[in-house]
């Protein structure tokens, strides 16, 4: 049985990842810091067919990720594949004066990531299999206004796995960066829902599959490939002109 530790579980994509590795059966991780849903995500779980381990963890909290993940493996029996989804969203308070914003998406998105990822890698080294796995975003390829910090933190991931990669190869240890666009979940709030999106079961179904491939990076759905292709040929002037067209508010 594989054994999938998985941030965020308690919402939105991780909770989907969660029902999608249950129903094949998998031994689940399940960690956020809102552990009464993810009692309740664990309960749904063990009804699709899997056997999930439920961990309070906020993945700001150095220490509090090493224990969690030693406690995984000893009670998964080891570790196959680790998905770093938890993350948030918000605009990046550029007129607040204070930096207090923008470090918390900084410091949850990119470093709650390596936060989750390193504690699992020694042991990953040693059987010389897994899988890791982080959640970008198309926000990675085309920056949006007001969200400096997202973005950026979504990029900062992506070129972590990219660095990784060849060296983690060695020791058959895959890396997969999935970017989504807009998939409807929680974190997308008010004027962002007006963008089409694709429903939450959907998207977790591909990226199981693309997990399982072991893709390196993956951008969901398709329509933002040839978008993202595009968009690196666009000279800056008309680019900044277009985005203050589309974005005349902020978006939150
Ligand atoms: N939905 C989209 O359109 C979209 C697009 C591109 C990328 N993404 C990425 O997909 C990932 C999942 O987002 P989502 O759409 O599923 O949003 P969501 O429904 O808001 O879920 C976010 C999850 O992250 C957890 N979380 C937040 N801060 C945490 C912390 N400090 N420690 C531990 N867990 C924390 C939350 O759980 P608790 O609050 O219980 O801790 C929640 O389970 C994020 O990384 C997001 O950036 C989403």
């Amino acid at each position: 049985m594989k054994r999938v530790f998985i941030t965020g579980a308690s919402s939105g994509i991780g909770k989907a990842l969660a029902h999608a590795y249950a129903k094949r059966k998998c031994i689940l991780g399940l960690s956020a810091r809102r552990e009464d849903i993810l009692i309740n995500v664990a309960d749904e779980c063990r009804d699709l067919g899997g056997t999930p381990f439920v961990y309070q963890l906020d993945v700001q909290e150095r220490n509090n990720c090493e224990t969690v993940a030693e406690q995984f493996k000893k009670d998964a029996g080891g570790i196959d594949c680790v998905i770093a989804n938890a993350g948030i969203g918000g605009d990046d308070g550029l007129y607040s004066g204070s930096s207090e914003k923008i470090n918390t998406i900084l410091n949850t998105n990119i470093l709650g990531v390596t936060n989750t990822l390193m504690p699992f890698i020694p042991t990953m080294k040693e059987q010389k299999i897994g899988t890791l796995v982080c959640i970008s975003s198309v926000a990675s390829f085309i920056p949006l206004p007001y969200h400096g910090g997202y973005a950026s933190s979504k990029v900062a991931i992506r070129m972590i796995f990219d660095s990784w990669r060849p060296t983690l190869q060695r020791y058959n240890i895959k890396t997969v960066s999935i970017c989504p666009g807009f998939v409807d979940t929680p974190i997308v709030k008010e004027t962002a829902r007006r963008f089409p999106m694709k429903s939450v079961t959907d998207a977790a179904e591909k990226f199981v599959k693309v997990i399982d491939r072991g893709r390196s990076t993956y951008v969901y759905p398709w329509p933002y490939r040839p978008l993202i292709w595009i968009a690196r040929f666009v000279p800056e002037k008309l680019y900044n002109w277009l985005i203050k067209k589309i974005f005349h508010k902020p978006i939150t």
